[in-house]
């Protein structure tokens, strides 16, 4: 079967991908013809971990195509997925704008059937508007052939996304026949092949369940940064308290980590496109909209804590700022919503310079991030760090685990570290001579490191009862 795949951003181009490796013959279709001229060249417009090697494979294979020419496009293939981006509209809202332009597209120029596959997040009913567009599109030009739309979100992430996609932890079908759901079981069934993990509900159900579990992920990741300003407020450790948690099977580990917010091109679009939507039904969503509430807090939690800091240390004015990391989480370039754009016009605002660095999203920073004077953009970790009073980490790259601090603090001119993703020890932090800071966990000073650490008293064992004494 022919597939094409509309939209060659994050979803398209390695789902696209993911089909040539499987033996499909796929076309990937953008209106950005920028980007299609990129692909075409042979570059990526997009960094995902291993994708360039798989395009370039499947390219030279003769699998994978890519176009701008809608109508050859559409003629030519069996099967077309719609991958195009539903960013926010101003009042919160998923905008269908471009997934609507699709559905037009395909009426126009489709000869026969087709099934039209939806993978954009979009809320309940879009594929029944997509349906209604295809068909006016048909009676215009006096075509009454058949054709399908069906509901299959995507749920890749972003610098996990190849293998998310090769080997999808399940894999949901919203169909309203049975001829469009063996159809697309039928593509699907080579990434499920040691077991079954396909899914298959009605269509508003498949298209609800999207946004419901990014707004759990999001979810939980709130009530965590929630819970990590309590803990330092009352003397707990939020890492400490996240092991206790985990442990339950009921709850787990997974996305339990306190840190500076959830950004990225789904979670924070998508919680409030589900509020929006539920508005329109009149039903409240007090839950969803304190996890935004709460995140638009933390995001600010950084920013703060360098601000309080610095007010003891001769103010923030004219001091310098390293910045870590600028992408919304590691292995990508993807800047859409990403903490650091929050923290950056902080510290900016409060008259501080900032060193900028990211293993790879330095481009897509610069096209977007304030350029003023006051920003430089540093060619590495170390860079960033040179003359600084103060590193924040705010995207844990790899790269930025294992480094030698000692070297660090010696081309810094201050001593502040402020770890937005407790990526540290803080003890040896304090060793290595910074003033540390993470989140949900207590600061620990280069000065008490040095002087503080009192040594654990001697103890003797009373035998004759279970209590430990101190020596006297
Ligand atoms: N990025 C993710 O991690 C992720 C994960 C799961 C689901 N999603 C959802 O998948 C959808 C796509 O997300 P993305 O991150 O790939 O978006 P993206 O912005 O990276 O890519 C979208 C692409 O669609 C193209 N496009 C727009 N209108 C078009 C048209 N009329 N015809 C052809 N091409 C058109 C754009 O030029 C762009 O290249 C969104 O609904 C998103 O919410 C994204």
């Amino acid at each position: 079967m022919k597939l094409l795949v509309i939209g060659t951003g994050y979803v398209g181009l390695v789902t696209g991908t993911c089909f040539a490796e499987m033996g499909h013959e796929v076309i990937g279709l953008d209106i950005n013809s920028e980007k299609i001229a990129m692909l075409q060249r042979g570059e990526l417009p997009i960094y995902e971990p291993g994708l360039a090697e798989m395009v370039a494979r499947n390219v030279q294979a003769g699998r994978l195509h890519f176009t701008t020419d809608y109508a050859e496009a559409v003629r030519s293939s069996d099967i077309c997925f719609i991958a195009v981006d539903t960013p926010q509209s101003p009042n919160g809202e998923a905008d269908l704008s471009r997934v609507r332009q699709v559905a037009a597209s395909i009426g126009e120029h489709m000869d026969g059937y087709r099934l039209i596959v939806n993978k954009s997040t979009v809320p309940v009913g879009t594929a029944a508007e997509v349906r209604t567009i295809i068909q006016e599109s048909l009676k215009k030009r006096g075509l009454s052939t058949g054709f399908d739309v069906v509901s299959n979100p995507e749920f890749l992430k972003e610098g996990d996304a190849i293998n998310d996609c090769m080997k999808p932890d399940r894999v949901i079908i919203g169909a309203d026949n049975a001829r469009a759901e063996r159809l697309v079981k039928e593509i699907y069934s080579s990434f499920t092949i040691n077991h079954d993990r396909i899914i298959t509900m009605d269509v508003a159900s498949a298209e609800l369940t999207k946004y419901a579990c990014n707004a759990m992920l999001a979810a939980r990741i709130s009530f965590m940064n929630e819970l990590s300003g309590l803990c330092e407020l009352v003397g707990a450790d939020v890492t400490q308290v996240r092991q206790g948690m985990g442990a339950d099977r009921r709850i787990g580990y997974k996305f339990l980590y306190a840190g500076v917010g959830f950004g990225g091109a789904c979670f924070p679009k998508d919680i409030r496109a589900l509020q929006a939507q539920a508005s329109d039904v009149n039903y409240t969503t007090p839950l969803l909209g304190a996890v935004e509430t709460v995140n638009i807090r933390q995001k600010q939690t950084l920013g703060n804590k360098i601000i309080a800091y610095f007010s003891s240390h001769g103010g923030l004015e004219g001091k310098s700022i390293a910045i870590w990391g600028l992408a919304f989480k590691p292995n990508t370039d993807d800047i859409r919503e990403a903490p650091a754009r929050v923290l950056v016009d902080q510290l900016l605002k409060a008259g501080a310079h900032v060193r900028l660095f990211d293993p790879v999203a330095m481009k897509n920073a610069q096209k977007s991030f304030p350029s003023t004077s006051a920003v430089h953009w540093a060619k590495d970790e170390l860079d960033a760090a040179t003359g600084a009073d103060a590193i924040a980490l705010v995207t844990e790259w790899r790269q930025f685990r294992f480094l030698n601090f000692d070297t660090i603090k010696g081309v810094m001119e201050g001593q502040g570290f402020f770890d937005g993703r407790n990526q540290y020890a803080p003890d040896e932090m304090a060793r290595h001579g910074f003033d540390y800071f993470g989140i949900g966990i207590a600061p620990v000073l280069a000065a008490d490191a040095v002087t503080g650490e009192s040594p654990m008293p001697d103890i003797q064992i009373d035998a004759t009862s279970s209590k430990t004494l101190p020596k006297t």
